[in-house]
């Protein structure tokens, strides 16, 4: 089952300089900056209510998230929705048809996550996210 919305993910040349402007100019708290080489980027989690936004920088050109800015510059990359259950519900969408480029969830910020390719949701790229541990996270 799909909850809400866990956070909204946007592709950036600069975290550092990015995360200082949404601390500096729009009076949010960015956390820490984390290394994911899992999926080729450094990412900051900044809280909003109960959501998050996600900025990700990608760690070389070449990676899915480079390749990402390059075509389309920096702007939203990913919405991630929290299900209760990642495995169950890949499972579910891949037997209606959808796309999925993972199977069975993984390790991720936000907890087990699992991405759901983009061509079989109208070009958004979707992340289920199961919570993992202490609450909120992204990835
Ligand atoms: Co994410």
């Amino acid at each position: 089952m799909i909850k809400r919305v866990n956070h909204i993910a946007i592709a950036v040349k600069n975290i550092e300089e990015t995360a200082a402007l949404y601390r500096d100019v729009l009076g949010l708290n960015p956390g820490e900056v984390h290394t994911v080489p899992d999926q080729g980027v450094k990412a900051v989690m900044i809280p909003i209510g109960d959501g998050e936004i996600e900025l990700i920088e990608p760690l070389s050109p070449d990676s899915g998230v480079g390749k990402f800015l390059e075509n389309k510059g920096e702007g939203i990359h990913h919405i991630c929705l929290e299900v209760d259950d990642v495995d169950k519900e890949l499972a579910s969408l891949g037997g209606k048809g959808v796309s999925l480029i993972d199977k069975v969830g993984r390790a991720g910020l936000a907890g087990k996550v699992g991405f759901v390719h983009p061509r079989s949701t109208k070009g958004v790229l979707f992340e289920l996210a199961q919570p993992t541990g202490h609450g909120k996270g992204g990835s």
